[in-house]
């Protein structure tokens, strides 16, 4: 036998997994959406195909949280080879963007250019990853996975209280542009719970591209309207702009916790080197048998640090060189730990280098393992609840206003509280840096598949996520678990409500922590858990929001 044969047999490759599990489980914040992807299973999809399916769906019954007019990072697991890539359909700064282009005449962010109408878009991203997704690793035809999204366009699907509240919240903003009024405000008046929302517009963009692939997007009659809404709006965008995005193929982050492996997003994603840093800095430290302030107290001073590196070196890797490597290494961890005082919060203004984030639930995360043991962990977004609040015109397609995750000028926070410097200044072309993070941890008894919205607290929800795992608790204590964060700036440790006892606040004010707490609930986490040695598969949805679906079959 060959000697490199022998080799892998006998080590087995840590990538790929033996077994496969005997159902499916698909976990995600629409029962239609969740229902989508079995329907894709049943009719010879595999978990990659579902994910179209789960997207589309999503993109046609969550548009408060992702949409073809966004964009989003695909985390994916062949079981076949032991592939593991991430697909990067981030959306990019239209060719026109320039660094300081929401500055007005006093060198000031202008905040509603920023977030409201055509001038807050990037150029879309999803519809790309879709079709790469189908081309590369589906069984199905995008003319196949497409469907039960087109049926939910065209046949309406109920609006629910979690979408009323966003059309409220942005009714002012919808109220400019007529396209968005039609949908969202019909008769001057937001949708109603219980209400039937039917979107033909949508309908027929899907159908273009069921029918042409990303040509019926990116080219043609879709992008000439998406284009002329545009402009007639203020926007920058171009012909050229739609028909030269390209998605991308990342290299996934691993780093190893406690024995298993994680597998997660790399860049333009800050969440998966944070989540390693974090975790490395965590590692040889007993969190499971602490009191509650000491472990809060020792997360928090992760988060801290990881979220300054996250500032001053994460952008998108095609513009920026990133220290990946370092900010990763065991070795960089351990000089952080070094300097972390088990009594002491660490204000941040006396880290070398460089605001309050809003609750989370405006993107969408879902997870995915399929009989086969492919694994998929996705998280969309358009940005802000229901975006830019611009349809264009004729398309049904609801821009995103991601061009808010660049930093527009030193040192202003943008929506999430977060700043940032050079490395993720607005650039042509370029990508603005995400927090989303999708993540698979991989040991030999297990794995999980997990991700939430949430903006910048989306990366430290996961930890939060992978640390109760590791704490031995099922999938439903990962996703319903009360939740805290630092993000190194605003220096505040916030928590949801009821996250911490008074004998912990009063510990952690004591180590010199200022604690916020919130009166509202943060993220809608959506997991899948294998259990290797039983076969069985678990899904669970966060019992924050009210559509969340989580179905094994
Ligand atoms: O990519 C990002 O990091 C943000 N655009 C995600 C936004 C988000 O999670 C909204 N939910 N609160």
């Amino acid at each position: 036998m060959n000697k490199t044969l022998l080799l892998i047999l006998l080590l087995g490759s840590p990538f790929s997994f033996a077994e496969k599990p005997q159902q499916a489980g698909i976990a995600s914040a629409h029962p239609l959406a969740t229902a989508a992807g079995h329907e894709m299973l049943a009719q010879g999809g595999n978990a990659f195909d579902a994910a179209i399916a789960i997207s589309a769906t999503l993109a046609v019954v969550e548009q408060q949280s992702s949409g073809i007019g966004g964009g989003g990072f695909w985390l994916l697991h062949r079981a076949q080879d032991g592939k593991n890539i991430m697909i990067d359909g981030r959306e990019t700064a239209p060719a026109a963007a320039h660094r300081d282009m929401y500055l007005d005449e006093n060198g000031d962010v202008n905040r509603d250019l920023m977030l409201y109408g055509p001038m807050a878009a990037a150029i879309p991203g999803e519809i790309a990853g879709f079709a790469h997704i189908a081309d590369h690793y589906g069984k199905l035809p995008l003319k196949q996975s497409l469907q039960p999204a087109i049926r939910a366009a065209e046949d309406g699907f109920k609006v629910y209280p979690r979408l009323v509240k966003h059309i409220n919240n942005k009714q002012k903003v919808l109220a400019r542009y007529p396209s968005s009024k039609a949908i969202y405000l019909p008769q001057g008046q937001p949708l109603k719970v219980g209400d039937i929302l039917v979107q033909k517009d949508l309908a027929e963009t899907l159908k273009r591209v069921a029918e042409k692939g990303p040509e019926g997007f990116y080219e043609g009659e879709t992008a000439e309207k998406l284009v002329a809404a545009v402009k007639a709006n203020g926007g920058i965008w171009t012909l050229d702009d739609l028909k030269n995005y390209q998605v991308k193929e990342r290299a996934v982050i691993t780093t190893n916790y406690q024995g298993q492996q994680l597998i997660t997003a790399p860049p333009p994603s800050s969440g998966g080197i944070a989540l390693a840093t974090m975790l490395n800095i965590l590692q040889p430290w007993d969190l499971a048998t602490m009191a509650q302030a000491d472990r809060v107290h020792l997360v928090t001073e992760a988060m801290r640090r990881a979220y300054r590196d996250r500032s001053l070196y994460l952008g998108d890797p095609d513009f920026v060189s990133i220290p990946t490597q370092r900010l990763t290494h065991p070795y960089y961890a351990a000089g952080l730990r070094a300097a972390i005082n088990p009594d002491k919060a660490l204000p941040s203004e006396y880290l070398p280098g460089v605001g309050d984030s809003p609750k989370g639930e405006n993107t969408t995360h879902f997870s995915v393992i399929d009989a086969e043991g492919n694994l998929v962990a996705a998280t969309l977004t358009v940005n802000t609840g229901l975006a830019s609040g611009f349809i264009a015109e004729g398309t049904g397609v609801l821009l995103n206003n991601e061009m808010d995750d660049f930093s527009a000028k030193r040192g202003v926070p943008n929506a999430y509280g977060l700043t940032g410097g050079e490395a993720n200044q607005i650039e042509a072309g370029k990508r603005p840096l995400s927090s989303m993070t999708p993540t698979f941890v991989v040991g030999d008894d297990g794995v999980a598949v997990l991700g939430t919205p949430g903006g910048s607290r989306i990366i430290t929800m996961v930890m939060l996520g992978i640390l109760d795992y590791f704490d031995g608790h099922d999938v439903k204590s990962w996703v319903t678990k009360p939740r805290y964060h630092h993000q190194y700036l605003p220096d505040a440790l916030s928590s949801e409500k009821g996250t911490f006892d008074a004998d912990t606040l009063k510990a952690l004010k004591a180590k010199g922590h200022t604690v916020k707490v919130y009166d509202g609930q943060w993220g809608n986490m959506h997991a899948v858990h294998w259990d290797k040695k039983t076969g069985e598969v678990n899904a669970a949805s966060d019992p924050r929001t009210e559509t969340g679906s989580a179905v094994v079959k």
